[in-house]
């Protein structure tokens, strides 16, 4: 066990999809665990096949998807966990809901700052490829808004940044 835990906090990970929030994510997940620390990730592609299934990507649904992580965020950190949220999470509003809920003192915003190009490249999933081809409706860079955060607590362009300095940026947040 770490002789000093981080504060119990929820980090925040916003970004455009394939940005590399959840493997920065699971990195940090890992790294948290390995040092003695409760952790739980909630990622949307995982909640979205669970907790958030039926849900879509209108602006309606997407903030539903928002709420129900950040109130699960809010019972895991009054518990005492670390929780570490990975959703596109788009709009401003949303990612404001979602500190209400938790709690301003405890929700750090941190945006994965990819720009859309690199992420378009890599599209590890082909969904800006469909996208493009009008196959995929609503889709965040191409057909629907990313409102990046004004004032986030740490960015980081996971396309440029060694994977090893983002993680530790991102712990380096817990602590503060
Ligand atoms: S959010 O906007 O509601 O925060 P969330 O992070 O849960 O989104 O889910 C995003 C994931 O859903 C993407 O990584 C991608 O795999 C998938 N996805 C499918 N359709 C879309 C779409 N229209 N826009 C964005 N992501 C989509």
């Amino acid at each position: 066990m770490a002789a000093v835990p981080p504060v119990a906090r929820v980090l925040w990970l916003t970004g455009l999809s394939g940005a590399g929030k959840s493997t920065l994510a699971t990195a940090l997940h890992q790294r948290l665990v390995e040092a003695g620390h409760r952790v739980a990730v909630l990622d949307g592609d995982a909640v979205r096949a669970g907790l958030c299934r039926g849900l879509g990507f209108s602006p309606e649904d997407r903030r539903e998807n928002i709420r129900r992580v950040a109130e699960v965020a809010k019972l895991m950190r009054d518990a005492g966990l670390v929780v570490i949220c990975a959703l596109i999470s788009p709009l401003r509003d949303d990612r404001a809901m979602a500190r209400g809920i938790i709690g301003a003192a405890h929700f750090r915003e941190v945006h994965v700052a990819t720009p859309l190009e690199v992420c378009e490249r890599r599209d590890p999933k082909g969904l800006y490829r469909n996208a493009r081809a009008n196959a995929l409706s609503q889709f965040t860079g191409v057909s629907a808004p990313y409102e990046e955060p004004l004032a986030p607590d740490l960015r980081i362009d996971a396309s440029r940044e060694d994977a090893c300095d983002a993680v530790a940026a991102l712990e380096a947040l817990l602590g503060a």
